[in-house]
């Protein structure tokens, strides 16, 4: 087993489970991000932005039950966990097809990388409704329906394809399963809607032009005796607070306990500008869906937005942590990760993807931040039509 989990910042080059089973150590990873193929009945090619180059093939997403996925099946279920006898009973359940020989492909994947997250560690799967129930159940047996932390939303702003039979699929979903109950989320906001700010936030400061909102700093519970008591002193006010005596009168001196009007009881002044955002929930609506058009957008098929990623590892890990993507495409987890501060480890079948990757991390690092990064496996050479040569 080599020592690069340890260390992060390398990119290999082959299929992940051989490189998983070879090279990475157990509990050797803080976030596994993984966009696997989705089984979406698809060629992929990678589209040169602005050469007159052909499009290089890049992958293959369409899934056959032949003799490989029988050796697969088989060797899956010689085993004795959760994969081996979920795969049994999903051969029962939907029979020997693509979809199977997709799943088959999958599970094993999945168990490695549950054997190489830490305890506190985190994966998000990337996949949409083509497979993502049977994904779940797999996910469930290998990591324990309990430590299941979302099925997250994501919109795209341009479905798939419009079609008449059906409502048009415009999301994609990423399943989030921690490692243990000891995975921390770390909250991320978006900025409030305008209609919440127009219905919550509509005072304005004269002097400052800061935008606020009166709280309420009445207690709803009754019976808190030691927070009873007359506010603001002399007022004849006697109420149940929210707050201490002593943390409200350091409320009142600071200007943040206001009496809105003669006669009304004190409220808190709260400043829009001192709050973090709305608090992001399941359903993730503003990340746009890359296109040609996105000044970020490679021509890496299924490339994925730096912001998502940005998002995913922000919640999920701390500076410093090992963040892995065994299926890293153009390499934007791994450029995300780079950015705020993460190793990384980025592994990739088809040799486009590692050329693409390795230049884009070269781009992304600014010569004071580029870190050293090890790039693992023989590529082949490329043609000057674009196909590679091995
Ligand atoms: C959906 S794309 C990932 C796109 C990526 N998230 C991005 O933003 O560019 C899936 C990637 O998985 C790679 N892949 C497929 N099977 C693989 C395997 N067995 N081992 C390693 N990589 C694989 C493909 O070459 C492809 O680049």
């Amino acid at each position: 087993m080599g020592d690069d989990s340890a260390r992060g910042n390398a990119l290999y080059y082959g299929d992940n489970l051989t490189i998983l089973r070879q090279q990475i150590a157990d509990a050797a990873v803080d976030l596994v991000y993984l966009d696997p193929p989705f089984n979406s009945a698809q060629d992929y090619h990678l589209i040169h932005k602005g050469q007159e180059t052909p499009p290089t093939p890049a992958f293959a997403d369409t899934w056959a039950w032949d003799t490989a996925a029988e050796r697969a099946f088989a060797d899956v279920v010689q085993g004795e966990g959760a994969a081996a006898r979920i795969l049994l009973a999903l051969r029962d359940l939907i029979g020997t097809n693509g979809l199977l020989a997709y799943l088959t492909m999958m599970a094993p994947r999945l168990v490695e990388l549950h054997r190489v997250l830490r305890p506190t560690g985190s994966l998000f799967l990337h996949c949409d409704t083509s497979a993502s129930h049977y994904l779940k159940i797999l996910l469930d047996g290998i990591f324990g329906a309990a430590n299941f932390r979302n099925e997250i939303a994501w919109q795209r702003t341009q479905p798939k394809a419009h079609v008449s039979q059906r409502f048009s699929r415009a999301h994609d979903v990423i399943l989030w399963y921690a490692r243990s109950p000891a995975a921390r989320l770390r909250r991320q906001y978006v900025p409030h809607a305008p209609t919440y700010v127009a219905s919550f936030y509509t005072h304005v400061e004269p002097a400052t032009g800061r935008r606020y909102r009166l709280d309420n700093l009445a207690n709803p519970n009754h019976d808190r005796p030691n927070l009873t008591y007359e506010f603001p002193p002399g007022s004849g006010v006697v109420r149940v607070w929210r707050w201490t005596r002593e943390r409200m009168a350091q409320a009142w001196a600071a200007g943040r306990v206001v009496v809105p009007a003669r006669g009304q009881v004190v409220a808190y002044k709260r400043y829009l500008d001192e709050m973090p955002g709305t608090p992001v929930t399941d359903l993730w609506t503003d990340i746009e869906h890359l296109h040609h058009a996105h000044q970020e957008h490679l021509g890496y098929p299924t490339q994925k937005p730096l912001a998502l990623l940005t998002r995913i590892i922000a919640a999920s890990t701390r500076e410093g942590a090992i963040v892995l993507d065994p299926f890293c495409g153009s390499g934007t987890t791994l450029v995300a990760a780079q950015r705020l501060g993460r190793r990384w480890i980025g592994i990739d079948t088809a040799a486009s993807a590692i050329q693409l990757t390795q230049a884009r991390l070269l781009a992304a690092s600014g010569p004071d931040i580029a870190p050293p990064f090890t790039v693992v496996g023989a590529l082949p050479t490329m043609s000057a039509d674009g196909d590679h040569r091995p």
